[in-house]
């Protein structure tokens, strides 16, 4: 038997191998200036690996005076994209 959150989902146009998804949990894995880091990036392709269908991360500050802890992610410059684009790369795009 197939249980309902196994089988595919979808939300508006997002199309999804199963029901489960991951909530966001903080992880205070960045640098202190809120790059990604490899320990970041391993933390979430594991987590993908698990077998979700998508993994909501944790909260990443909009500016540089809006983080709640001193190793949270930064996503308020441009800087931040190449780190941000492994996580996603990492976990196989899953990554909302
Ligand atoms: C940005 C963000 C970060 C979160 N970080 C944590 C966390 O570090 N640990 C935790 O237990 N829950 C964290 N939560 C809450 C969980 O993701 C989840 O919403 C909560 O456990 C309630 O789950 P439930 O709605 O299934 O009861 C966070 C939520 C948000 C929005």
């Amino acid at each position: 038997m197939t249980l309902l959150m196994q089988q595919p989902g979808r939300i508006g146009p997002l199309r999804m191998k199963n029901r489960l998804i991951m909530a966001p949990m903080g992880t205070n894995f960045s640098t202190s200036d809120g790059l990604s880091t490899e320990r970041d990036r391993a933390y979430y392709e594991e987590r993908a690996k698990g077998g979700v269908a998508a993994i909501v991360t944790e909260a990443m500050a909009v500016s540089a005076g809006g983080r709640a802890h001193n190793n949270s992610l930064w996503i308020y410059h441009d800087r931040f994209i190449p780190g941000l684009a492994r996580l996603v790369e990492g976990s196989s795009g899953m990554i909302a």
